[in-house]
């Protein structure tokens, strides 16, 4: 791969993996907690029509189920409408969108494996906001 990628959440446990599996043709611009409020939706689209990136790379989220049964806004905010938007862009753009969901998305109640079109049944906040349909 070459080009340029936005790597939101470049510090994290996925990001981090992700940065070390890119190869060295690729241009790799992070964005964590030091550098972007991930939740304000104008200073991410601010950062992506900055950068005009090849590739979106999102390993950002508001983690955890409590944080999200406390602050259910910030949670919309940061697992829906903001993938949201770089879906939109990177659709205007044409550039491609990588990005993470989670298995909280499913209630644990199928005694099997999931699969990606099992029909998600969310139990809490956290589930429902990581429950992207855009
Ligand atoms: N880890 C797993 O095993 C796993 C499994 C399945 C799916 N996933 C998914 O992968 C994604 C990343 O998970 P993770 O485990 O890597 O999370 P993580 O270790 O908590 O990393 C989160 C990253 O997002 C950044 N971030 C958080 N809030 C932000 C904000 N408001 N503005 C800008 N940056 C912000 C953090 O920056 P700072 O470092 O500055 O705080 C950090 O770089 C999530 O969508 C998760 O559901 C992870």
């Amino acid at each position: 791969m070459r080009g340029t990628v936005l790597l939101l959440g470049d510090t994290g446990k996925v990001g981090t993996a992700v940065k070390a599996a890119l190869g060295p043709r690729v241009t790799v611009v992070g964005a964590n907690t030091r550098t972007l409020d991930a939740s304000d939706l104008s200073a991410v689209e601010a950062l992506v029509d900055q950068v005009r990136p090849d590739a979106i790379v999102n390993c950002a989220a508001f983690m955890g189920v409590d944080n999200c049964e406390k602050e259910p806004e910030r949670a919309f905010r940061m697992n829906v409408m903001m993938p949201r938007l770089l879906a939109q862009k990177s659709d205007r753009m044409g550039s491609t969108l990588v990005h993470f969901s989670s298995e909280s998305v499913f209630s644990g109640k199928k005694r099997d494996f999931h699969g990606e079109s099992d029909t998600p049944d969310p139990i809490n906040v956290y589930g429902l906001v990581r429950r992207q349909n855009f």
